[in-house]
C-alpha cells in the first residue's frame, strides 16, 4: 500500500481513505460447484469486508503511518471500525479520521453517536483534550518484523488440573502444532516440560475449560536466547 499511497501523494492528492474491501470468494457449493453468491450457477469475486477485515486494514494503516514521506498525509482508516474503540485502534496507528461502512449497514447510522460518546469517555478518562494527542501513539512499539521482540524469557503456561476434564486438547496440539511439550499422565491429565516449551499458549488456546493460563515471565534456556 505504501508505494501506492506514495504516488497519490506525488500526483498532488491531500489524503489517503483505506482499506477498501478485500477481494473474496465465500465458498463453494459441493453438490452444484458453484461458488457463493450463485447467481443462476454463476458467481463473481467479491468484497470482503467488516470486523474479519479490521487486523488487515490495522496493519496497512500502521504501514503507512511507519512511512516518514507520508508523515503530513491524512490518512482516513476504514475497515472494520464498529466501535470506539475499533475507531481508537485505528487512531493510535496513525489514522487522521475513521469512516464506516458495513457496521452502519448492520446497525444504522446511530452507532456513529455512540463511537463518538465512546471516545470522548475514553479522552476524559486519559485527561486528554482531542483524538489528536492519541494520533500515531502506538506506531512504534509494532515492527514490520518479529526480530524485534524479545526471546530471552517465557512465558510458560500454568495448569489448573482440578478445572481439567482431561480432554487431551492441549496434548494433541502440542505434539502436532508445539514442541511437543506435553503429556499425559495415566488419568489423562497434563504434564508440561518445560525443557521443551516454548511459551506459544497454543495449548491455553485451545483449552475448553479454560484450564490453563500464563505464568509470570521466566528465563528461557540459554540455547533458546538470542
Ligand atoms: C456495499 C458496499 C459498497 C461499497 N462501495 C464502494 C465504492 O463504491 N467505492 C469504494 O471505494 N469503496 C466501496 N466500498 C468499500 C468501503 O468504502 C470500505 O472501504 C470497506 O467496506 C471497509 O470498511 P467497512 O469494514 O467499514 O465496511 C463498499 C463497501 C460495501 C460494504
Ligand atoms: S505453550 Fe506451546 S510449547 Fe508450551 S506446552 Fe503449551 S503448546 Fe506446548
Ligand atoms: S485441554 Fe484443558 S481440559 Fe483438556 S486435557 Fe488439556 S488442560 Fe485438561
Amino acid at each position: 500500500m505504501s508505494p501506492a499511497a506514495e504516488a497519490a501523494l506525488r500526483g498532488g492528492a491531500d489524503g489517503i481513505a483505506a482499506i477498501n474491501t478485500i477481494k473474496s470468494i465465500i465458498g463453494v457449493n459441493p453438490h452444484t460447484y458453484v461458488s457463493a453468491p450463485s447467481v443462476h450457477g454463476m458467481s463473481a469475486v467479491g468484497g470482503y469486508s467488516g470486523n474479519a477485515v479490521k487486523p488487515i486494514a490495522l496493519r496497512f494503516i500502521a504501514e503507512m503511518g511507519h512511512n516518514p514521506k507520508l508523515k503530513d498525509m491524512h490518512i482516513s482508516a476504514m475497515g472494520g471500525v464498529e466501535s470506539w474503540m475499533d475507531a481508537l485502534e485505528f487512531i493510535m496507528l496513525g489514522a487522521g479520521s475513521v469512516q464506516v461502512t458495513t457496521a452502519v449497514m448492520q446497525y444504522g447510522y446511530r452507532i456513529i453517536d455512540d463511537l463518538k460518546s465512546g471516545l470522548n469517555l475514553y479522552l476524559a478518562a486519559k485527561g486528554l483534550d482531542n483524538v489528536e494527542q492519541i494520533k500515531g501513539v502506538g506506531l512504534d512499539t509494532v515492527s514490520d518484523t518479529t526480530d524485534v521482540l524479545e526471546r530471552d524469557t517465557i512465558v510458560y503456561p500454568k495448569f489448573n488440573l482440578s478445572k481439567c476434564i482431561g480432554c487431551g486438547r492441549c496434548e494433541i496440539s502440542c505434539a502436532d502444532g508445539g514442541h511437543q511439550a506435553i503429556t499425559l499422565s495415566s488419568e489423562r491429565k497434563p504434564r508440561m516440560d518445560a525443557g521443551k516449551c516454548v511459551g506459544c499458549h497454543l495449548c491455553v488456546l485451545v483449552c475448553p475449560q479454560r484450564a490453563i493460563r500464563s505464568s509470570g515471565r521466566r528465563s528461557a534456556p540459554k540455547e533458546r536466547r538470542q
